[in-house]
């Protein structure tokens, strides 16, 4: 990420966390992710190559923004979503500041991924409702690339109970290769077979 982008990314962050500071409802917080998790994010995109890349939950677009320019390296299509229309016009908004491109919608996570057809997305970030993550995992495995695909689940070392159900899900599904990392609120990747057998 170019320095230009940096900034508007730290600023991003303060602003956020500012924010989020006096807020008693968890649902007011913008709850972006921590700094180095969103830097992580746009490191996987450039890794594993992706050009097909989902988020869920944009909120007010921190990590959007990493993905975004991941995205804009890999010369990939992103796509990022979210229940709250303001949310979504403030990451437009930043996006547009850092001259980088992506389909910014308002649109309920469950709704999108029931739309979209088997094998949609190389990359997939889920970070929204996690009482709602069980009910995504059959259309996340359908519409993740089978060979290689990944997918990355964060909070899962902040709110294990949380997160519990989908764990089971992804540990029972044959074929799963994951790995939690501690890094941020702790992000749990997920991968079903290997990118060689595509
Ligand atoms: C933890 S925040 C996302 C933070 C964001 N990834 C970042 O780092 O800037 C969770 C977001 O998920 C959104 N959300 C909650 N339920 C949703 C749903 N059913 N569909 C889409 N977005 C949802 C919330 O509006 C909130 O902005």
């Amino acid at each position: 990420m170019n320095a230009d982008r940096r900034a508007i990314a730290d600023e991003l962050l303060a602003t956020a966390r500012e924010h989020d500071e006096p807020l008693e409802d968890r649902l007011q917080r913008y709850r972006v992710v921590e700094p180095e998790t969103a830097e992580l994010l746009g490191l996987l995109v450039r890794a594993t190559a992706a050009r097909r890349i989902l988020e869920i939950g944009t909120s007010v677009g921190l990590s959007t923004l990493w993905l975004a320019d991941g995205a804009a390296d890999s010369g990939g299509y992103f796509t990022s979503v979210d229940i709250d229309p303001p949310r979504t016009e403030q990451a437009r908004a930043t996006l547009r500041r850092a001259r980088l491109q992506a389909d910014l919608r308002t649109a309920d996570a469950a709704t999108v991924l029931a739309g979209a057809p088997d094998d949609s997305w190389d990359l997939i970030f889920l970070d929204a409702d996690r009482s709602a993550y069980a009910g995504y995992w059959p259309d996340l495995v359908r519409v993740l690339r089978p060979h290689g695909g990944l997918l990355a689940i964060d909070n899962v070392l902040s709110h294990p109970d949380e997160v519990a159900e989908i764990g089971a899900l992804i540990d029972a599904e044959p074929g799963i290769t994951s790995a939690t990392l501690s890094i941020g609120a702790g992000l749990r990747l997920v991968t079903r077979g290997s990118a060689l057998a595509r």
